[in-house]
């Protein structure tokens, strides 16, 4: 598995074009996310006290964006955690491989949108923590 800190794991700023009916927000893979976009997904419907994610990828970069409403990401690197919170549309959570993510305090309504670098793979996750803190020796 590839080693990141969550340092890297930044917030990024999306494009914008507003006027007077409203806003729009384009993402493309490889310019405004350091990707190639092959996979979108989204979450929705979650329930204000449950959580999502609880995993980490080996491989698989993604952008993750409060589309509506807001939630909480946890972070961690198997050093370091730290929590950020997304509830704009116009900015994404960089997430690399090699990181622990849960994501909780979903919003009424709220709605995450994950983009993501590759096709789904099942072997690409880490589901256990104590593998996780192994890998990351
Ligand atoms: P999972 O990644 O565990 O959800 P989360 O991390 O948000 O809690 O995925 C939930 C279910 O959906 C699981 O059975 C796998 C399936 N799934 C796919 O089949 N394809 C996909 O692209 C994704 C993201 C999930």
């Amino acid at each position: 598995m590839i080693k990141n800190s969550i340092y890297n794991c930044n917030v990024i700023q999306l494009s914008k074009i507003h006027n007077r009916a409203g806003n729009i927000t384009i993402v493309e893979g490889n310019l405004n996310v350091p990707f190639p976009i092959k996979r979108i997904y989204y979450l929705y419907d979650i329930p204000s006290n449950e959580f999502r994610g609880g995993h980490a990828h080996k491989v698989l970069h993604q952008l993750i964006v409060a589309v509506g409403g807001s939630f909480d990401i946890l972070l961690d690197d198997g050093l370091n955690k730290k929590i950020i919170r997304l509830n704009r549309p116009d900015y994404g959570l960089l997430v690399l491989p090699g990181i622990w993510r849960e994501l909780c305090e979903f919003s009424s309504g709220s709605v995450c949108l994950v983009l993501a670098s590759e096709v789904y793979d099942a072997d690409d996750y880490i589901r256990d923590y104590e593998t996780f803190i192994d890998y990351t020796k």
